[in-house]
């Protein structure tokens, strides 16, 4: 019966996206799958988009979505908000790069030194990928040592991927695995060859599942214990309070890194911390490490970043995730109410749709919703913007409710 539903819903989204399908059909010619982002791929073709304004977003095919992906978390502000679009013109303006320093790069650095007391310096990069890769090598020139735990599920970058079985993708770092929440396998793996260890709050791509604060806490105890380096990875979760993850469970990390939505839509990482590990990188110090890179303090990522900062006030982020606490306890309590195998995990504005039992299942709901005109990642995750109204939540829960209805045989 699922079998056949999404055969059905899948004739359907293949009818009704002619343009999207030649679009793809274009870009396999000179991109293997047509694709050079892995996480946008999904069965048979995904959506090309060709405009986005506020909270909607328009593909090819001229159908109009409410975002509700909000880039994978990095479109917190929703599409080109004027203040990004004014900063960035004003970067424009004054010349792209400037083959030296610019006042924009300790402007924003301040800002953010000011959010995170975790981050006593930091450094620039150009994606979240690159700050963790950057904070690895710190700790591992400040410990000398080389061993990096990390955890089951996490997603650090393109490169630092961390699936059940490992990856071929990811960088001949010394790394040890341990499952996620399991303080006691943690502690196990943490000892005085460990270098660093690399953590999310909360699973982002691993399925928006949080951690616990006594798995987080006790990972701060046994990096202070064995000297090894704790580096949280806020790139997702820096949007929970105005200090990040950290600062609601009132944990310190040696360093953190950012990334997405600090950089206002341009191509943004951040990786700092201590003085003592960052001064490493202090030019002036002989034999010092190097980290270059061309693009590190572009002006217009910069701006945009200073612009980005101003609007991630506590105000906007304790609406947008208050929004999302009580849109997950309302999905939940609706698949509860029609016994349907769905349920919806996360904190704050980040979330992410899981179905219990078939993977056809998650699949048959993505397309039915978007068929109703709500856009959201295949694999579940769901990032409000500020963009996002009472409204378009109030769509977002009747396309689940018609769902629901529609697919009753399912789930009986
Ligand atoms: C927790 C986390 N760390 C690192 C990254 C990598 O950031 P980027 O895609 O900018 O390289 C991501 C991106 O999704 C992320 O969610």
């Amino acid at each position: 019966m699922l079998d056949r539903m999404l055969a059905a819903a899948i004739d359907d989204y293949v009818a009704r996206n002619p343009a999207s399908r030649a679009q793809h059909d274009r870009a396999a010619t000179a991109m293997p799958g047509g694709n050079t982002r892995t996480s946008l791929f999904h069965d048979p073709f995904p959506l090309c988009m060709v405009r986005g304004q506020g909270a909607r977003l328009t593909d090819a095919d001229g159908h109009d979505y409410i975002d509700f992906l909000g880039e994978f978390t990095a479109g917190i502000f929703g599409h080109s908000p004027a203040p990004l679009k004014q900063a960035i013109a004003a970067a424009l303006d004054d010349g792209i790069n400037l083959s030296g320093h610019n006042r924009l790069e300790a402007e924003l650095a301040a800002l953010i030194c000011a959010r995170f007391p975790s981050m006593d310096l930091l450094r620039f990069t150009n994606s979240g990928t690159e700050a963790n890769l950057m904070a690895l090598a710190a700790a591992v020139a400040h410990t000398g040592r080389r061993k990096i735990v990390v955890f089951e599920g996490g997603y650090h970058g393109g490169v630092l991927v961390f699936p059940p079985g490992g990856s071929p993708v990811t960088v001949p770092h010394r790394f040890v695995t341990a499952p996620y929440n399991d303080a006691a396998a943690a502690r196990a793996l943490i000892d005085g060859d460990t270098a660093a260890i690399l953590v999310e709050p909360m699973l982002g791509a691993g399925g928006c599942l949080p951690g616990t604060p006594a798995f987080l806490g006790a990972l701060r105890e046994a990096a202070t214990a064995a000297g090894a380096v704790l580096i949280f990875d806020e790139i997702q979760t820096s949007r929970l309070s105005v200090g990040g993850q950290q600062a609601v469970l009132g944990i310190t990390p040696d360093m953190t890194t950012i990334g997405k939505f600090f950089g206002g839509g341009l191509a943004f990482g951040c990786f700092g911390g201590r003085r003592d590990i960052m001064d490493l990188f202090d030019p002036r110090r002989p034999g010092s490490l190097g980290h270059a890179g061309t693009f590190n303090n572009n002006t217009l990522t910069m701006a945009a970043g200073i612009a980005a900062a101003g609007l991630l006030t506590a105000e906007a982020l304790a609406e947008v995730n208050g929004r999302g606490e009580r849109f997950r306890v309302t999905l939940n309590a609706l698949f509860e109410k029609r016994r349907a195998p769905f349920h919806v995990t996360g904190l704050g504005s980040l979330m992410n749709l899981h179905a219990r039992g078939d993977a056809g299942l998650r699949k048959l709901i993505f397309l039915d919703l978007l068929r109703d005109g709500i856009y959201f990642a295949q694999r579940g995750l769901i990032a409000l913007s500020f963009a996002i109204t009472d409204d378009d939540i109030a769509a977002f829960i009747a396309a689940t409710d018609r769902f629901v209805t529609d697919r009753r045989v399912l789930f009986s």
